[in-house]
């Protein structure tokens, strides 16, 4: 099987976060290689960083998409790991060339922008991957896999949480890379702490019970003196099947890292699952509990996961594991539409999910700012 080569807009320069992450998983199986990149959004910066990394670089995402149209270099897929608010044009770019986008969540700075990338996938017929990272945890697959198999019954309550505590203190005044541009509506959107963090609480409440969010009453508070946007994002939210779910994410927990996690509760079974805990998936029946375990070698697991599986229990898939099994999506995604013959992509979240979730934290600062009125998403 021929190397998938990968492009990057982002994640230059030795203080960034997220574009290294994606580079490593992207390598993880040995199938894929990110050979080109747009990485810093100064022209000259992002050619030195490329050179730094090895890689083949543009000035601009433009000249990257523009060379790609020419078939020089020839890309499978785009990663776009820039802050939200340069996420939108280099998705809409490489749509409209016919690259597939692995796109970095929140998916856009405004629900116009997703709603615009929502009919440009469907137009086009274009692979899109939303990067929620947790979604590529095989247990929080295997929950997914759970709840539609009626494993839980009919859910009448989910309990959805992001607890951090690394902005309990005004850490953009120090300049802090990530902390300055999360804290800025410029560059971040109507909300910090609901769009990056809520965001992922939002896709567990959604993606892994199969219901969609109809209306929410929010409360979000801006702790940290000075800051314009919300460090503590709470949401309560009507399902469309009538279950109560509540929604939560934090960044002044102090003490807290990413204490990402859900419970849902339904009429046969409760399911619960922490990030800081991924090997363990919970269920309670009532009586006995159980207890599944990640692993290559239980028996458990849907062919639709088990194929994501690297190694047999007892050690730790993580983080870098759980992005790459995103890759490994998109991957999949690129190679079916080739005619190749690979598993089935499992649905990860997509422009679909970035959709709502984009008006979904819409509708949460809507609430807020009326004492937490009921709004329709
Ligand atoms: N899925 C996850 O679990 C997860 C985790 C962390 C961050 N993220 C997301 O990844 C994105 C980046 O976050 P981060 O923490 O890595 O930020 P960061 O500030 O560390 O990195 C941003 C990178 O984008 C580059 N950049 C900025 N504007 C650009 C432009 N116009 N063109 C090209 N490059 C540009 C910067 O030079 C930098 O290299 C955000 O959208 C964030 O929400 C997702």
């Amino acid at each position: 099987m021929e190397m998938l080569k990968v492009g990057l807009v982002g994640g230059g320069g030795s203080d960034s976060f997220f574009g290294r992450v994606h580079q490593r998983a992207a390598c993880l199986d040995g199938t894929r290689q990110v050979t080109a990149g747009a990485l810093r959004s100064r022209p000259d910066a992002a050619l030195e960083a490329a050179k730094a990394w090895g890689i083949r670089g543009f000035p601009d995402y433009r000249a990257l998409v523009d060379a790609v149209a020419k078939g020089d270099p020839a890309l499978d897929y785009v990663v776009i790991a820039t802050p939200n608010n340069a996420h939108f044009e280099p998705a809409r770019a490489c749509l409209d060339a016919g690259i597939p986008v692995l796109c970095e969540k929140p998916m856009t700075f405004t629900v116009d922008e997703a709603e615009t990338l929502v009919e440009r996938v469907k137009a086009g017929d274009v692979p899109f991957v939303l990067a929620h990272t947790y979604t590529g945890h095989p247990m929080m697959m295997l929950a997914r896999e759970l709840v539609r198999r009626g494993a839980v019954g009919e859910i009448r309550k989910i309990e959805a949480w992001y607890r951090q505590g690394w902005l309990a203190t005004a850490l953009e005044r120090g300049n802090q890379k990530q902390a300055a541009w999360r804290t800025d509506p410029a560059r971040t959107g109507i909300s910090n702490c609901g769009g990056d963090i809520g965001t992922h609480a939002f896709v567990a409440a959604t993606w892994v019970s199969g219901l969609a969010v109809k209306r929410v009453s929010a409360r979000l508070n801006a702790f940290v003196t000075g800051r314009e946007l919300d460090d503590d994002f709470n949401v309560m939210a009507e399902m469309d099947n009538g279950a109560t779910a509540l929604i939560h994410a934090t960044q002044i927990a102090l003490g807290y890292r990413n204490d990402h996690g859900f419970r849902i509760f339904g009429t046969r079974a409760s399911l619960e699952w922490h990030q800081e805990a991924a090997e363990k998936l919970l269920v309670r029946r009532g009586v006995h509990d159980e207890t599944y375990w990640l692993g290559a070698n239980y028996e458990y697991f849907p062919e639709s996961v088990a194929s994501y599986l690297r190694v047999p229990a007892g050690h730790n898939e993580d983080f870098f594991e759980a992005l790459a099994n995103l890759h490994t999506t998109m991957e999949r995604l690129v190679r079916k539409r080739r005619g190749e013959d690979v598993p089935p992509p499992y649905d990860h979240p997509g422009v679909e999910e970035g959709l709502a979730g984009m008006r979904f934290v819409r509708a949460a600062v809507t609430s807020a700012r009326q004492e937490g009125a009921w709004t329709d998403l």
